[in-house]
């Protein structure tokens, strides 16, 4: 939901001027909208990766990271599609293992680049006080300094945090393009799962349970 949110108002940022928000206030209302939600979604990252080295079988990066053998695994289980027998698992098939990593990997740089961002722009934590600091003339106290307002900041250091920030903020927007393709994507993909090989991968994402009718490739007792 939050990375939904993310997507939502990150596109209301980018389309402000189509939708006719000019202000510089709306501008950093929603900045700071972006923001929080933000942070919501990077503690919940956080959670994720540590549950990843602490959660259950099927949870963990070991299982879910594609390993030694991941190429043989991926043959094995197309074949077992084009021999009309796909093979089941409880955790993840080996290729939406590959787009979890991949979604993962995104989210972390999505969750970097934000962070970084959120400093640069409007001063926010965690690296807010220290941009502010950079940024502020000497003898000027680092707190009184507002965002997209130059008084009390130094033009040079401003100059050097902007190139500083461009290429951050277009990691963050070519990120979030990959992410809204990758997770069209992947919902695609997930839906002919279910539909050419049955297994409840969709049911299993609200009761935590897939209904299988062969033996999961990945059981072990
Ligand atoms: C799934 C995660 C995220 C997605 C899909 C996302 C998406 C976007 C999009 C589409 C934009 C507009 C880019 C632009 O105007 O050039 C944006 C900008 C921004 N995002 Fe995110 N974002 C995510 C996470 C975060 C997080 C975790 C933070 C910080 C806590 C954050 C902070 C920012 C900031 C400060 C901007 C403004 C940067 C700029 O104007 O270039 N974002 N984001």
């Amino acid at each position: 939901m939050t990375v939904i949110s993310l997507i939502f108002v990150g596109l209301i940022m980018l389309y402000k001027k189509e939708l006719g928000i000019s202000s510089i206030d709306a501008k950093i209302a929603l900045k700071e909208l972006h923001i929080i939600i933000g942070y919501v979604f990077a503690v919940n990252l956080l959670v994720r990766i540590v549950w990843g080295f602490i959660g259950n079988q099927y949870a963990r990066w070991s299982y879910i990271f594609p390993g030694k053998g991941f190429i043989k695994e991926v043959s094995h289980y197309k074949m077992s599609i084009k021999e009309g027998n796909p093979q089941q698992f409880i955790g993840h098939n080996p290729l939406g293992r590959l787009a979890i990593s991949f979604i993962l990997f995104l989210l972390i740089i999505l969750a970097m680049s934000g962070i970084i961002r959120a400093g640069t722009d409007v001063y926010y934590p965690p690296l807010g006080s220290y941009f502010a600091e950079y940024v502020a003339d000497s003898g000027v106290n680092p707190d009184t300094i507002i965002p997209y307002n130059p008084t009390g900041t130094n033009e040079t250091k401003v100059k050097e945090l902007k190139a500083f920030k461009g290429p951050i903020g277009k990691i963050h927007l070519y990120s979030a393009y990959t992410l809204m393709f990758i997770i069209f994507v992947h919902i695609f993909f997930v839906v002919l799962t279910e539909v050419r090989e049955g297994g409840g991968l969709i049911t299993a994402m609200f009761t935590g349970k897939k209904v299988l009718n062969r033996k999961p490739l990945d059981f072990e007792q």
